[in-house]
């Protein structure tokens, strides 16, 4: 039994948000005050999210990220992430955090054999950091990134490009790729940033982001990635790492769209665009089987839109949910 969608997709890749919570307030993401926070009775418990991942894997789901929220703000997220560490059909499990509560935490995570960190860090500089995530806390993400450089777990760099806020840093980033074995990636803005109240005057696309760079440099080599990676991939000749381009918005990436989604409250979804087919979590607390919860999920991505355009196009209304009760 596998999952499969009508276009031939195989499905090996599930994001998972294991809280909605957040202890940073990135602009782009939530507003400054007013955010729903769920109940926590609402939130999946550590054992149903360790039932959903095993029943996932049995149909060929390998690769889980874990995302929030913030997924370090959830208490005992360390020792979940060892209890997965026995499920044997995963070859990886990966995790999307700020990082600015992890800094003590990367040799235990090295010993968790976490396969790669994301770490989304939008700015080099302590006082637009700040401006960004409305939180005083660069010094902690700085120096996560330091010890992650260090450790062997894989590091990628999440940077959500905006106008007017760290257009001029992007050279900076690509420059961080010169000497240190690391993915950095601009990720295109999204409009998920909760009610609604930040709208996106000047978007700086894929084509936008990948023009500024070679104004920069002579030279740009493509790099050859998985056909299901999020980001277009290159470098600078010589240099250790590598730059990408996550073209979120404009959703080039979707004829090769791998993964489902699952909310922090249990919603299932097949793109990051759709609103949601059914809660799990609801079926799990109803005492459904696994095998009812396999056909169900085997249905669910039967199901899965041809790509993020038609998936918002089904919404039937604005996209104005956070990314952090999304997942990423
Ligand atoms: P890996 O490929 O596993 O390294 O991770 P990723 O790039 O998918 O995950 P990450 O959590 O680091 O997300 C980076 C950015 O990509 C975020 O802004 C996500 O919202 C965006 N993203 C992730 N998956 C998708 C997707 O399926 N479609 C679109 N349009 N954007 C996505
Ligand atoms: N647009 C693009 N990326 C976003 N992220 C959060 N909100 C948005 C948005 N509105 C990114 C975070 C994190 C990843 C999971 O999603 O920066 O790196
Ligand atoms: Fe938190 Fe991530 Fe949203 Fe920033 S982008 S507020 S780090 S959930």
């Amino acid at each position: 039994m596998e999952l499969i969608d009508k276009f031939g997709r195989k499905i090996s890749y599930l994001r998972l948000a294991v809280t909605d919570r957040c202890n940073l307030r990135c602009q782009y993401c939530m507003p400054a005050k007013g955010i729903d926070i769920v109940d926590r009775k609402e939130l999946l418990s550590y054992k149903e999210m360790y039932r959903i991942i095993r029943v996932l894997s049995e149909l060929g789901v390998d690769k889980v990220r874990l995302t929030g929220g913030e997924p370090f703000v959830r208490k005992d997220f360390v020792n979940f992430l060892d209890s997965l560490s026995f499920n044997d059909k995963l070859k990886e499990v990966n995790i999307t955090t700020n990082g600015a509560l992890i800094s003590n935490h990367i040799e235990k995570l090295e010993a968790l054999k976490i396969n790669s960190i994301n770490l989304s860090i939008d700015s080099l500089q302590k006082e637009k950091f700040a401006k960004i995530t409305r939180r005083d806390v660069f010094d902690n993400v700085y120096d996560t990134l330091l010890k992650l450089e260090k450790s062997n777990l894989k590091l990628k760099l999440n940077i959500v490009v905006q106008s007017g806020f760290n257009t001029d840093e992007i050279i900076d980033f690509v420059e961080l790729s010169k000497n240190k074995d690391i993915a950095v990636r601009f990720i295109e803005e999204m409009p998920f940033n909760g009610k609604g109240q930040r709208t996106i005057n000047e978007v700086w696309d894929f084509n936008a982001i990948i023009n500024h760079i070679k104004g920069a440099y002579k030279e740009i080599e493509p790099v050859l990635s998985k056909k299901s990676s999020t980001s277009r991939n290159y470098k600078i000749p010589n240099y250790k790492g590598t730059f990408g381009i996550i073209p979120a918005f404009t959703r080039t990436i979707c004829n090769d769209c791998n993964r489902i989604r699952i909310t922090a409250t249990g919603m299932f979804k097949n793109c990051l665009f759709d609103n949601g087919v059914f809660n799990v979590r609801d079926y799990i607390r109803q005492g459904a089987s696994d095998d009812e919860l396999k056909a169900l999920f085997i249905t669910t991505v039967h199901h899965k839109p041809e790509n993020g355009f038609v998936a918002e196009a089904s919404r039937g209304n604005d996209v104005s949910e956070s990314m952090s009760t999304i997942g990423g």
